[in-house]
């Protein structure tokens, strides 16, 4: 029998990675999985602890004891933390600085590394992060690096949010992303860099579709889907 596709999705804040992998998974018939919403709930549960994000040793005890699952539903990645949906409640600028930080922390990702891996046994996955080509799934047979300037990156992050009510500039927009970048990339474990068999695409200039397209020709041509 031969394993089940993975597609690994990585990139940096507001690249397309979520719209991509969404689209991608549904044209192919594979779940998607939102790897940063692991992240996400693992750093709300801090913040209602109210334990210091500095405390890396508070941190990691308050990770390990959190049950955070995620299911897809939909096409969308669903996730819930002791036992609740948080979806909403993982989108405030206030958890998403929080899980940049608490992503740092060699224990808490061990402990979602396993969790996403665990979310790819049996089945075909698309799954969007920073390190799931690099370190989740080095094997996978097609990787993508997604990137785009950081203006585009902050125009786009903001037209996602407006409708949802969470109004902010593009000033504002910016200098998290920005921040956010340089966390990523600067971390010691995982840190935000290309796996070196992934393919990068810079999506600046490109919709959703057109990057859509250009991974399922990768995937034809590497004979992981049929051709049409
Ligand atoms: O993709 P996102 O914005 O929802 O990710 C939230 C945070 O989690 C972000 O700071 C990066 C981190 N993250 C990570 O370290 N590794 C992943 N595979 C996914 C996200």
């Amino acid at each position: 029998m031969t394993n089940p596709l993975i597609i690994t999705i990585d990139g940096p804040a507001g690249a397309g990675k979520s719209t991509v992998a969404q689209m991608l998974a549904a044209r192919l018939g594979l779940t998607y999985v939102d790897s940063g919403a692991t992240y996400r709930a693992a750093a709300l549960k801090v913040v209602r602890t109210g334990a210091a994000l500095d405390d890396e040793g508070a941190v990691a005890a308050v990770v390990s004891a959190a049950q955070i699952e995620i299911v897809t539903d939909d096409g969308h990645s669903v996730v819930y933390l002791d036992g609740r949906n948080v979806g909403q409640q993982i989108r405030t600028s206030e958890v998403t600085l929080a899980a940049a930080q608490v992503s740092r922390l060699p224990e808490v990702r061990q402990k979602l590394i396993a969790l996403q891996r665990s979310l790819a046994r049996g089945k075909g996955v698309v799954m969007e992060g920073r390190d799931i080509g690099t370190v989740v799934f080095p094997d996978a047979p097609l990787k993508i690096f997604l990137k785009a300037d950081v203006e585009e990156r902050a125009r786009r992050r903001l037209n996602q949010d407006l409708p949802e009510g969470r109004a902010r500039t593009l000033e504002q927009t910016a200098y998290d992303i920005g921040r956010r970048d340089q966390l990523d990339a600067e971390r010691k474990v995982s840190p935000l860099v290309p796996a070196p068999d992934a393919v990068e695409i810079d999506s600046t200039l490109l919709s959703a579709e057109e990057v859509v397209e250009r991974i399922i020709e990768l995937a034809r041509e590497r004979k992981l889907v049929k051709s049409l």
